[in-house]
């Protein structure tokens, strides 16, 4: 359950202040997934690290799960943090470790192992059991997203938030991603918010925003 309330964030820019989100609210409930729209500058990204505790606002609150952001000391953010799922559209997997290193590299490369079915569940979801051994440049851009799937989602996060993560795929790799993506965090009962620019791949979506001028419609 996510609840924005009368959100300003601003950034300095040069001497002058560039209002950024202005008094926005957002309230999504328990487990529901929400496609985000908006225009290159129009502060997506922006949103998303609010929501992830690693911006704060300059005003307003920013609620989560029942935790406000905005009253958490830097300790009680890094555990928050924790929490989430974070997916980038330039996947950012370590090049030097192979895929197995990567999914498991939010436990410190230690997932306890009694937990290796769940892993197993996992990868074999997203079809990577064939590709635990290889390293991110043998694989397509398509199969290193799933990866990033994987590792944000194998920490059992309440919230995972994807930044754009078919930014970088063709249409029918794109389908696939955000179909595999959707399904997992329903079957997880995880809210999810994604980024995106296409209208097609937000039709997987029950909640579609798109965030102008500072505020959401
Ligand atoms: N670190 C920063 N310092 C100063 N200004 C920033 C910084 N990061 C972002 N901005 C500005 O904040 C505004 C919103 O940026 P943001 O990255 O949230 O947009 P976005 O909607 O995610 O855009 P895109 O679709 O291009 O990713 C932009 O005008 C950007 O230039
Ligand atoms: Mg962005």
């Amino acid at each position: 359950m996510i609840e924005v309330k009368n959100v300003c964030f601003s950034r300095a820019d040069g001497s002058q202040t560039h209002t950024i989100l202005n008094a926005l609210n957002l309230s999504v409930p328990k487990a529901e997934h929400m496609a985000l729209l908006g225009d290159s500058g129009s502060g997506k990204t922006t949103l998303l690290h609010l929501l992830a505790g690693l911006l704060q606002p300059d005003s307003g609150a920013v609620k989560v799960n029942g935790q406000e952001l905005t009253r958490l000391n830097e300790h009680e953010l890094a555990f928050y943090r924790r929490k989430i799922g974070l997916i980038f559209q330039h996947y950012q997997l370590l090049e030097c470790l192979t895929v197995k290193q990567n999914i498991m590299f939010q436990h410190k490369l230690n997932f306890p192992t009694q937990n290796a079915d769940e892993f197993d569940q996992l990868v074999d979801a997203l079809g990577l059991a064939h590709k635990l051994s290889a390293l991110p440049h043998q694989l397509s851009g398509g199969e290193q997203q799933r990866v990033g799937i994987a590792r944000a989602l194998l920490h059992h996060p309440h919230l995972v938030l994807a930044d754009e993560p078919t930014g970088n795929l063709d249409l029918k790799r794109s389908h696939q991603v955000v179909q595999l993506l959707t399904e997992l965090c329903r079957e997880r009962q995880i809210n999810l918010i994604m980024v995106t620019h296409s209208h097609q791949l937000s039709e997987y979506f029950q909640n579609v925003k798109t965030l102008k001028d500072g505020q959401l419609d």
